[in-house]
């Protein structure tokens, strides 16, 4: 049977194969080699400072940075709750301020500087706000934990250049490092074990002693 289209000089038969072709390359995973020479033609190349250091990457102009953090850097400090934007696990700071890691694209990034929870500090010298969150124990399953503490460190030096929040009554007032304001500022960063009064506390402690205060 002659399946061509008098028309357009299309035949059903090749709009089939190029159809089953397209469902197979949008669901393979981001950074899967479908046609390694297709493919090396369409990776862009990025290079990131990550935690001082640069790193490139030949890498799917689709990646997020989270997935080029996570997958392709194996930094998996930054987590993946939700992919869109919603619980904050993913938060890392770029050029000094937080961001959601899921909510960007890699290739935005050629080189900038971006802090994740493994920059911040390490086991033997922990960063002031890591030291905190294990002090007043600001984690039950620790999923959240990491995104907490850069979103925490991100936002005490925004306040700190008097950036102000939804809840800011006077922009005026110095420290603005209330409760109000901490748990506004922090909003962004979901615990699914409700782990909140602990967090302020760490978060408060640091913010206190940035301030000049005694803990
Ligand atoms: S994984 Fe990025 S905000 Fe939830
Ligand atoms: S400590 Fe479990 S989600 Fe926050």
């Amino acid at each position: 049977m002659d399946d061509a289209d008098p028309k357009d000089g299309y035949t059903r038969r090749a709009v089939l194969v190029t159809s089953a072709a397209g469902v197979v390359a949008a669901t393979l995973p981001l950074g899967v080699d479908a046609a390694p020479a297709a493919d090396t033609a369409a990776l862009a190349n990025v290079t990131l400072r990550i935690n001082g250091q640069p790193r490139s990457l030949a890498i799917d102009p689709r990646v997020t940075l989270l997935d080029a953090l996570r997958e392709h850097l194996r930094l998996t400090g930054a987590k993946k709750g939700c992919d869109h934007g919603q619980c904050g696990a993913c938060t890392v700071m770029v050029n000094g301020r937080r961001i959601n890691s899921c909510l960007t694209l890699a290739v935005m990034h050629d080189g900038d500087a971006v802090t994740t929870i493994e920059g911040l500090g390490d086991p033997k010298k922990l960063h002031p706000m890591q030291a905190a969150f294990v002090k007043h124990d600001g984690y039950q399953c620790g999923y959240c934990t990491p995104g907490q503490i850069c979103s925490a460190v991100g936002m005490l030096d925004e306040m700190r250049r008097g950036m102000p929040s939804h809840v800011t009554h006077d922009i005026a007032v110095r420290p603005l490092f209330s409760d109000e304001e901490l748990r506004e500022r922090m909003s962004g960063n979901i615990c699914r074990c409700a782990g909140y009064p602990n967090i302020i506390e760490a978060i408060r402690e640091v913010a206190g002693k940035a301030a000049g205060e005694t803990a």
